[in-house]
């Protein structure tokens, strides 16, 4: 039976007793993570959220009720303890932060019961992730999800008291809106009032926090909900959190030195990680050129090297004709590998097949400099030789080619350097590779629609040099936008804003908008502009994926508190569900049977 906790309070939490301690009488509650009876003494590891601490009965000490409640004591009860802390009498634990220690009993009571858990409470539990999110509040009392939302706290704080301090102003944007620009499905919000209309909840709050620029707030942060219905992956949810921010009157750089030094103090303060400024840059072409990526790992290097012009006029159709239809040929190095099995090769191009590539060529160079290669017979030795002197081959190296057009052997290439360094364990874990992408394109063709749409949103300016290119070739303007990424993984990205109405329609023009398709859109956004608009820019940074990097998290599921899974569904609450006949019918919505 559960008893109360009446006259009783607590002193301490479990986990912050010490060795300093020793000789107080202390009131400590949490949950038993063991029981073990040794006969005349019972030792219990009691768990709360600062850490476990151990905790002994004997019947002399604690009396007979106290020690038979001691004996009932099973897993995830919770319990309220007093009793005086010693030096433990055994050897001390190391691997407990109150290992020195141990509290000797003299009261308990029982606060709450608890059924056998469906897996134990543990670091490192084995147990499926499916059936640990079904219970995510007993996953949650392990030490390692605790410490990830813990960290995840004094994140936030250190931001929201960094940004305070640099002038900006929190300010809470709508989440029932207008559908926002940032390229993914709403989740739309049936209106009981307007039936037949629906809110959509913001995908960021990036109209607003433009609109906030236009009414003179100068400097505004948001720790924003955003919410994107699109394909769940290991770094993203249909919710995530982003930490929003917009400036007036800057551009690029007063962005970047911003976004570095809160970057530089929650790297510092949350796991003492010291980051250098200014972080490094590069251009989202040489980006591409050298990792095929926009948002390159820089931990190791295997870069790209184009070898077109080598292999121009070669034997080899394979290559020739990517490079008459405009593509190029491109490959990776991968050393010390040339006697990877065929099996294994075999393998990478299928891996290279899923990111579009019709084949992958290869070449190893063997240690008495002969070749072996998929294409050789179609090439004279020279051209080889020239090949392989490009790629930089020494013997004892595997050389892997893609040819298509640029976009596709950028995406083969950039995904098979990392497949591969995965594979080769090439990635030093230890490292926190920080680095700025700028000069992204600021369109990009769309082939289901035929026509170009904005690389980052409708919003982005485009580079002074390159405005005139907006009417000849829109798909060479480079944008003034940036994106921050940390060890391969997008962190954040932003851009300076048009304030300028001729280059705003000149923009809504390259991407197919009618002026009245633009309006129905952002009218409220583009009228604004009408009555004096600063200069502004901002950038978001993915508050999850942050966290999950500082905790080397292999997902960001490991840092929200209630994730979701792969379908967008949550396992322990069942969202979503069916809804009742008569909510729908107050919406005045049918559901069409599948
Ligand atoms: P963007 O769309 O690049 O920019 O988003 C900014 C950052 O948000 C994070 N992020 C996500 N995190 C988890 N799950 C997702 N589904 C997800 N989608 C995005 C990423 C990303 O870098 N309004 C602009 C910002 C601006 O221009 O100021 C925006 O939302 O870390
Ligand atoms: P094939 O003559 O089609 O058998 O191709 C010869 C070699 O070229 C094989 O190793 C293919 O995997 C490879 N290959 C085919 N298409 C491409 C491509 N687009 N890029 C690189 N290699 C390719």
């Amino acid at each position: 039976m559960a008893e109360s906790m009446t006259g009783m309070k607590r002193t301490h939490r479990c986990g912050e007793l010490s060795a300093a301690n020793v000789g107080e009488n202390v009131t400590v509650m949490g949950w038993v993570q063991k029981q073990r009876n040794k006969g005349g003494i019972i030792f219990v590891d009691l768990r709360d959220r600062a850490g476990i601490l151990q905790v002994i009965f004997e019947e002399s000490e604690c009396g007979a009720e106290a020690f038979t409640k001691a004996e009932k004591l099973r897993s995830e009860f919770v319990v309220a303890v007093t009793g005086r802390v010693e030096k433990r009498a055994a050897a001390a634990n190391e691997n407990l932060s109150t290992g020195e220690i141990e509290v000797r009993a003299g009261q308990l009571r029982i606060l709450s019961e608890a059924q056998t858990p469906p897996f134990p409470i543990e670091e490192n539990s084995k147990t499926k992730e499916e059936l640990r999110l079904k219970y995510r509040y007993l996953d949650l009392r392990s030490p390692k999800l605790q410490n990830n939302l813990m960290l995840r706290s004094q994140i936030t704080t250190t931001i929201r008291n960094h940004l305070t301090g640099e002038g900006f102003m929190e300010i809470e944007t709508p989440m029932l809106t207008k559908s926002t620009p940032e390229g993914a499905r709403d989740y739309l919000v049936p209106s009981r009032v307007h039936p037949g209309s629906f809110y959509a909840l913001p995908q960021s709050p990036q109209i607003f926090k433009q609109l906030l620029m236009c009414a003179g707030c100068d400097r505004y942060f948001q720790v924003a909900r955003c919410f994107r219905d699109e394909d769940l992956r290991a770094d993203r949810q249909p919710e995530f959190t982003q930490v929003d921010m917009e400036l007036s009157f800057v551009d690029v750089e007063e962005v970047i030195d911003t976004t570095e030094k809160m970057v530089q103090r929650v790297c510092k303060e949350a796991i003492g990680l010291d980051v250098s400024l200014p972080i490094k840059r590069m251009t989202w072409q040489e980006a591409m050129d050298r990792f095929g990526s926009d948002k390159p790992d820089t931990r190791f290097g295997m870069e790209l090297s184009d070898v077109s012009e080598v292999v121009k006029g070669c034997g080899f159709g394979v290559f020739t004709s990517a490079l008459e239809s405009g593509g190029s040929v491109r490959g990776i190095n991968v050393k010390g590998q040339a006697d990877m099995p065929r099996k294994k090769i075999d393998a990478l191009v299928e891996f290279a097949k899923g990111y579009g590539a019709k084949g992958l060529a290869y070449l190893s160079v063997q240690q008495d400099g002969t070749y072996k290669s998929s294409f050789a017979k179609f090439m004279t030795q020279e051209e080889l030789s020239a090949l392989v002197s490009a790629m930089e081959g020494r013997k004892g190296d595997l050389l892997l080619f893609a040819a298509d057009k640029n976009d596709v052997v950028y995406d083969v290439l950039g995904a098979l350097r990392i497949e591969v360094a995965k594979q080769l364990d090439l990635i030093d874990n230890s490292l926190f590779n920080f680095l700025w992408v700028t000069e992204f394109p600021l369109l990009e063709w769309s082939e289901e629609e035929n026509r170009f749409a904005a690389k980052h949103h409708p919003f982005t300016m485009p580079m002074e040099e390159d405005l005139p290119l907006l009417d000849t070739d829109p798909g060479k303007v480079r944008a003034k936008a940036y994106d921050i990424v940390l060890n391969g993984v997008e962190l954040g990205g932003g851009s300076v804003r048009i304030h300028q109405p001729d280059v705003q329609e000149k923009m809504f023009e390259a991407l197919g908008f009618t002026k009245e398709s633009a309006y129905e859109r952002f009218g409220f956004l583009i009228n604004a502009f009408k009555y004096g608009v600063p200069p502004h820019a901002g950038l978001a940074i993915g508050l999850d994926r942050f966290v999950m990097l500082l905790v080397k998290a292999e997902s960001i599921r490991e840092v929200i508190a209630f994730p979701k899974v792969k379908d967008a569904s949550c396992l322990m609450s069942e969202a979503p569900n069916v809804v009742d006949d008569a909510q729908l019918e107050e919406l005045q919505i049918a559901v069409k049977p599948c």
